[in-house]
C-alpha cells in the first residue's frame, strides 16, 4: 500500500516535472511557453487557409508584434497582449524578459545556420523617438527606419535591401508593392540551414516517390541514415514523431500522420502542450530514417491571420500607436513575413561517418507523404519555426 502510493507520488512528480533544462529562469520559461502558444495558434490559423507548403517564424513575429506592444495603449495594446497570450505580463516588464529570452534562446553556435530580421517602418512623417529605436534594437533585436511612402518603388527596394543585408542574401524579393498611403508596416524574415547531426550521407541519397496526395506522386531526393534516433507515436492522432537532432542544440520534430491520415487532421490538433507531450514521449529506438531533401520559401501578408486571432484594433484607423506621431498616431498597415529554410545533407559534424550498422535490419521510417515539422531549441523548448511539407519538391 505504502509503496504504491509512493510510486505514483514518484510517477506524478515525473510528470509534472518540465521536460526542459531548470537552469533557464522561470519567468523566461513561462515566456517560451507562451509563445509557443502564440506559435501554434499562428500555425493553425495559416494551415486552415491553404493546402500548399507552409514555413513560419513565430518566434520573429512575436518579437515584431512585442515591440510594436511596447509603443501603443488602451484596447489596441490589450487586444495585442492577449493576441500573443501575454495576458497577465506587465508590459513594461516584456522588453527584458525579451532579451533575456533571446540570449538564452539564441546564444552559441545555433545561430551561425540562423538569419533573423525584423523591422518597423513608419511613414516618414511620423516621428521615433530615440528610446524606442534603442528598445527595439537592444531588447527585440530589430531595426526601426521611416520611410518615404509617398514614392512607394523606392519604398519596395528600401524593405528589399535592408532584408536581403540583414539576412545575408537569404531573404530577397520580401515585398511587392505598398500603398502609397502606407502609415506603418512590420517586416519579419528569417531563414535556416538545418545541420544535421548526426547527418545524412549525400552518397546514400536517392531519388524517391513522395504521395502528395492520392492522384499526385513527385519524385524527390530522399536522404538516408540507419542509426539510434528518438521516436514517439500519437496514437489519438494516429501519426509518428521523430526527432532529428541538429547542430547548436537545435532539433528538428517531424510530424508523419499514418498512411490515409490527413496532414491537416493533425494539424488541427497541434498546440503548443501537444508538442511538448510528444517530446516528453520519444523514445530512443533503431530506425532507417528517409527523409525528402526540400527548400521552402514562403512569405505571407499576416494581417487576416493576425486579426483572426483577434488583434484588429491596431489595423484601425483609431489605433493607439501612441509613441510615434502624438496627435495623429499611425495604424498599422501591414505585418509582411518570409520565411526560407533548406533541408539537406549539409552538416559541420566531423565526428560521425557513416551511421550505425546494424546486425538485424531495423524498421524503416519513410517520410514519403505531407508532414508537418518544427525547429525547436532543445535546452529551452522554444519553438523556432513551424512549417508543413505538401510537396517536397515546391518552394
Ligand atoms: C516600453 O518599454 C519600456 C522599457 O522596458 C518600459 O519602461 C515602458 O513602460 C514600455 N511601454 C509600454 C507601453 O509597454
Ligand atoms: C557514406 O556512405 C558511403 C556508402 O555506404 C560510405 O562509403 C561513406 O563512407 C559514407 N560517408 C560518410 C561521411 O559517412
Amino acid at each position: 500500500m505504502t509503496s504504491s502510493i509512493h510510486l505514483s507520488l514518484v510517477v506524478i512528480l515525473v510528470l509534472l516535472c518540465p521536460v526542459f533544462s531548470e537552469s533557464i529562469d522561470p519567468s523566461v520559461q513561462d515566456l517560451i511557453s507562451r509563445n509557443a502558444d502564440f506559435a501554434a495558434r499562428l500555425y493553425r490559423t495559416v494551415a486552415s487557409q491553404t493546402d500548399d507548403n507552409i514555413f513560419l517564424s513565430p518566434f520573429m513575429v512575436s518579437a515584431g508584434l512585442m515591440a510594436l506592444l511596447n509603443m501603443t495603449s488602451g484596447e489596441t495594446r490589450d487586444q495585442l497582449q492577449q493576441g500573443l497570450t501575454l495576458t497577465g505580463l506587465e508590459p513594461q516588464d516584456l522588453p527584458d524578459l525579451f532579451q533575456t529570452l533571446r540570449t538564452v534562446v539564441l546564444q552559441g553556435d545555433g545561430t551561425k545556420n540562423l538569419q533573423q530580421s525584423m523591422n518597423v517602418f513608419p511613414a516618414s512623417n511620423f516621428e521615433v523617438p530615440p528610446s524606442y529605436r534603442d528598445l527595439v534594437q537592444t531588447k527585440f533585436g530589430g531595426n526601426i527606419q521611416t520611410l518615404a511612402y509617398t514614392a512607394p518603388q523606392d519604398a519596395v527596394s528600401t524593405i528589399n535591401h535592408l532584408v536581403q543585408e540583414q539576412t545575408r542574401d537569404k531573404v530577397q524579393d520580401l515585398v511587392n508593392n505598398v500603398n502609397a498611403q502606407t502609415q506603418l508596416l512590420l517586416v519579419i524574415a528569417a531563414s535556416y540551414q538545418t545541420l544535421f547531426s548526426p547527418s545524412f550521407n549525400l552518397s546514400l541519397s536517392q531519388d524517391e516517390r513522395f504521395y502528395v496526395d492520392r492522384y499526385h506522386v513527385v519524385m524527390v531526393p530522399m536522404m538516408f541514415r540507419a542509426d539510434k534516433y528518438f521516436l514517439a507515436y500519437d496514437r489519438l492522432l494516429k501519426a509518428g514523431v521523430l526527432k532529428l537532432p541538429m547542430a547548436g542544440g537545435m532539433a528538428m520534430l517531424v510530424v508523419l500522420p499514418d498512411e490515409g491520415v490527413d496532414v491537416t487532421a493533425v494539424e488541427e490538433e497541434v498546440t503548443a502542450e501537444k508538442i511538448q507531450a510528444w517530446i516528453r514521449q520519444l523514445k530512443k529506438t533503431k530506425l532507417e530514417v528517409q527523409l525528402p531533401r526540400f527548400l521552402l520559401e514562403r512569405q505571407y501578408s499576416l494581417k487576416d491571420v493576425l486579426q483572426k486571432l483577434g488583434v484588429t484594433q491596431v489595423f484601425q484607423d483609431d489605433a493607439e500607436i501612441l509613441n510615434l506621431g502624438g496627435a495623429n498616431a499611425p495604424k498599422l498597415n501591414q505585418v509582411f513575413h518570409k520565411s526560407v529554410v533548406s533541408v539537406n545533407e549539409h552538416s559541420d559534424d566531423l565526428n560521425t561517418v557513416g551511421g550505425v550498422m546494424f546486425s538485424a535490419l531495423p524498421p524503416r521510417l519513410t517520410i514519403n507523404r505531407p508532414f508537418l515539422f518544427i525547429i525547436y531549441q532543445q535546452n529551452s523548448g522554444s519553438l523556432l519555426f513551424l512549417g508543413r511539407v505538401a510537396d517536397p519538391t515546391k518552394k
